[in-house]
């Protein structure tokens, strides 16, 4: 392999040397395969791609100062998996399959695990869907389970930069009683519309409202969205968000920094007590927001005034990614190290 330029990948695909793969059949899954070929081999009437029968994770294994891999809680991936399979009646991935296949793909693929200091990271990305055929709209019975790794850089390649996020009143990511809360293609082929008209408008994503009333925030684009004042860290709670581990773990983190912690629905218009924003998932950790722009009530929220990310989001940010790359004890027990 020629040497990748580590400090300057991209966040995007590149190609490794192997992925993993398994079928599910007559009601059981089958061995786990070793494939070299990018390409899958697919049924024309398969369910996931007529009916949306497919999920997938995101998770990335960390090369640490002492060489050694780290996962960072990829059980809760796991179990987000299963989640999502059962909320779209799939078969359920057991955590031991997903466990198997995860190390197996990273221990084939280890030279492309970035080194310490690159910044850079080997992204993990597990999928499922539904390969067998139906024309009518039911659960397939058949099941693919793949997982390919990349080595991506990191997602602000000039260190942590706040970005603007414009609110979004015209699309809705997902429904109060629908898929939201699973990690299912469905809801980002929804999403799509209004994250491109946000870019095109120059802004790093979109936030999502409520889809009932219009006057809660839901996400930002394919990240939770938390705001901080009075030394508390406020997430939304809603029953149409995807529950982000990087979320769950700040919450964590800030409680353990002493700050307090809530978890409940949050108006629009607490948007301008807030003296901290951000948007936080896996590929960047933590987004500082400089401003939200209100098209509808043509208002501005504005933070980081002096192009800075506020010192509380820097502090749970530098926390986590500490714990992550091993640079920090993982008082949490959330690291997997692997030799
Ligand atoms: C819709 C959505 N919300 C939130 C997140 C952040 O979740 P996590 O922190 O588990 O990456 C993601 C990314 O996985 C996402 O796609």
């Amino acid at each position: 392999m020629e040497q990748l330029d580590w400090k300057n990948l991209p966040f995007g695909y590149i190609k490794t040397d192997y992925n993993v793969r398994c079928t599910y059949k007559d009601g059981k899954w089958g061995k786990l395969e070793v494939s070299t070929s990018e390409y899958i081999d697919i049924h024309i009437a398969a369910t996931g791609l007529h009916y949306g029968q497919e999920a997938f994770e995101g998770l990335k294994a960390y090369g640490g100062k002492d060489g050694k891999i780290r996962l960072f809680r990829w059980e809760e991936n796991a179990k987000r998996m299963r989640s999502s399979a059962e909320g779209i009646k799939m078969a359920v991935v057991p955590v031991e399959l997903f466990k198997e296949a995860m190390l197996k793909v990273i221990q084939l693929n280890r030279k492309f695990v970035p080194p310490y200091g690159s910044g850079a990271t080997l992204y993990i990305r597990p999928l499922l869907f539904g390969s067998g055929a139906e024309v009518g709209v039911k659960p397939s019975s058949e099941y693919t389970f793949i997982i390919f790794v990349t080595p991506v850089g990191p997602y602000f390649k000039e260190g942590i930069k706040p970005v603007n996020m414009l609110i979004c009143r015209d699309v809705d990511r997902a429904a109060p009683l629908g898929t939201g809360i699973y990690k299912v293609g469905g809801n980002y082929a929804a999403s799509m519309r209004a994250i491109i008209a946000a870019r095109d408008g120059g802004y790093a994503n979109t936030i999502f409202l409520d889809a009932k009333e219009k006057k809660y925030i839901d996400e930002c684009g394919p990240a939770n969205f938390f705001g901080i004042k009075d030394n508390t860290y406020i997430t939304p709670k809603s029953e149409s968000i995807l529950n982000s581990i990087t979320n769950m773990s700040l919450l964590e983190i800030a409680k353990s920094l002493g700050m307090k912690t809530e978890r409940r629905p949050v108006l629009v218009e607490e948007l301008s007590s807030f003296v901290e924003a951000g948007a936080c998932g896996t590929a960047a950790i933590i987004s500082p927001i400089a401003k939200i722009f209100d098209p509808e009530k043509n208002k501005v929220y504005e933070y980081c005034k002096d192009g800075q990310p506020g010192p509380e989001s820097i502090k749970l940010y530098n926390k986590l990614v500490a714990i992550q790359y091993g640079d920090e004890p993982d008082t949490f027990g959330w690291i997997t190290v692997i030799d």
